[in-house]
């Protein structure tokens, strides 16, 4: 009896197995499911950008011979949905991404049912064109290319600090960039890297690429404690960067983040970003080291503006105030005999905690228009959602991403740009998780700070925006560099 209940149980589940895979969508009827006629087309379309010669993957994907070796591991990655990557939650955020890089679930089993019945190359003659990716820039030859100032070495082994380099703006009057890209010399060490536009202090000196003042290292990190400043940290450049929390015209910004997949950014059309004469490019470097001595010299490519700007593209974080726990965190500080309400100093993560929150808000003063998101964070980083309260009170999820991946810094940028009206609020909701489960924290005893080196934490929920009222090609005297210094 027992040995029949077995057989009728394994009856059944071949009879599932049969109905399942007579009704997957991808198996057709007589012919099994081939690489050169149903699969190569996925991967030449989804994977082979990254997974290429030259690319940031870590084997090329171009061909029958460089993907059969993989087919296993291509099924689990597509299963699991961690390639190709992308994090937000198709289920929660309410609006659609330009660079959604997602499989689609019949493209999902199309590789699955290759992979079980064995990865069959199929005809030749059913194999498609590859994609004829051009070798090095993005958008071809940039109007301008800043490279870093030096070849920096790095190191077989150890953790390295973050660096920077800088590199005076080496134009005389204000450029707007419409299409920028933050090139890796080496892509085997560069963990990320952003080029930000900053101001240096008065007298800083410029030696092989390092700011010097008064004999010593302008540093992000010395002086300043970074976390006093909330994660926008930037040592003696610290004001410049806190300016931009105002919605004004502010000379020092984010240009590009760098990441694997990542690194290149074209904006809409009248719209570009604007880098001002005087101002310095800061290349702020995250190398790993691979375990030989490597050297990397980064390069920036900038495309010009060639029609006229109307609106200036700012990128700001959503960390005007902040929430821990839900409370604001708020200091009275005196200034120039005044009391004043500034944001608090945001308390270190403990050791071991496994979920800690922490909130950010940004009150919109004037109408905006919003373009893409760009969540940073670091080891710890958990998940992170953007929130938008309409004026009325209403909530909509911009971005929802709800496995955070720091190897992965990803910009999403929205199909079609959404205006927001004054008197909305963006919010962002973020947790960290400093325990043993995270298998990337390299230390869940010690408590963590908040800095720059990816051992310590970020929170940096940026967006990017114009606001509407400020048209450039209707406003009159245009705000000269000078002032901003
Ligand atoms: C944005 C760039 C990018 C895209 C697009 C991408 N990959 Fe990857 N892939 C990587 C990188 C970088 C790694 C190595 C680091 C990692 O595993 O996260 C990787 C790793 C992998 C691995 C694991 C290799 C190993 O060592 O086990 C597989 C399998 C894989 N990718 C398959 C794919 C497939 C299939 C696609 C398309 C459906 C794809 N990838 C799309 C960048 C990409």
């Amino acid at each position: 009896m027992k040995r029949l209940l077995v057989i009728l149980i394994v009856t059944l589940f071949a009879a599932a197995a049969t109905v399942a895979r007579i009704s997957s969508p991808t198996v057709r009827e007589g012919s099994a499911v081939t690489f050169t006629r149903d699969v190569a087309p996925i991967i030449f379309n989804k994977c082979a950008n990254c997974h290429r010669p030259g690319e940031v993957a870590p084997m090329p994907l171009t061909s029958y011979k460089e993907v059969r070796p993989w087919s296993k591991a291509i099924r689990e990655e597509v299963l699991e949905r961690t390639m190709p990557p992308w994090f937000a939650d198709p289920h929660n955020s309410t609006l659609k991404f330009n660079n959604d890089r997602r499989l689609s679930q019949k493209e999902i089993d199309t590789i699955v049912a290759w992979v079980d019945a064995g990865a069959p190359k199929g005809d030749d003659k059913d194999l498609p064109h590859k994609p004829n990716y051009a070798p090095g820039w993005t958008f071809g030859e940039p109007d301008l290319v800043i490279e870093m100032p030096i070849d920096f070495e790095i190191p077989a082994e150890g953790e390295l600090p973050m660096q920077n380099f800088y590199v005076p703006v080496p134009f005389n009057e204000e450029r707007w960039v419409e299409k920028v890209e933050l090139r890796p010399g080496n892509p085997a060490v560069v963990h990320h890297s952003i080029a930000n536009v900053i101001s240096l202090p008065e007298g800083t000196r410029i030696v092989n690429g390092k700011a010097i003042k008064d004999g010593s290292t302008v540093s992000p990190i010395r002086g300043v404690p970074a976390r006093a400043t909330g994660g926008l940290s930037e040592g003696s450049s610290r004001e410049v960067f806190l300016s931009q929390d105002s919605f004004t015209r502010a000379g020092a910004f984010k240009l590009v983040g760098q990441a694997p997949g990542k690194g290149f950014e074209r904006h809409h059309p009248g719209t570009a970003k604007r880098i001002l004469p005087g101002m310095y490019i800061q290349f702020n470097m995250h190398y790993q080291p691979t375990g030989r001595p490597e050297k990397d010299r980064s390069r920036l490519g900038l495309w010009f503006a060639k029609q006229p700007v109307t609106h200036e593209v700012l990128t700001k974080g959503v960390t005007d105030r902040i929430f821990i726990g839900g409370k604001e965190l708020v200091e009275i500080r005196k200034v120039n005999g005044k009391e004043v309400k500034v944001r608090g100093r945001i308390p270190n993560i403990p050791p071991h905690a496994d979920n800690w929150e922490i909130g950010g808000e940004v009150f919109i003063k004037e109408a905006i228009t919003l373009y893409a998101f760009a969540p940073h964070m670091h080891l710890r980083g958990k998940d992170i959602k953007y929130t938008l309260r309409w004026p009325d009170g209403r909530e909509q999820v911009l971005l929802n991403v709800p496995r955070f991946d720091f190897n992965w810094q990803l910009h999403y940028e929205l199909a079609e740009p959404l205006r927001i009206p004054a008197g909305s609020k963006i919010v962002a909701l973020a947790h960290y998780d400093n325990s043993i489960n995270n298998r990337y924290n390299p230390a869940p005893q010690k408590e963590v700070f908040w800095s720059e080196q990816s051992w310590d934490e970020m929170f940096i929920p940026w967006f990017e925006y114009t606001v509407d009222s400020k048209d450039l090609t209707k406003s009159e005297a245009p705000q000269s560099a000078s002032k901003l210094k």
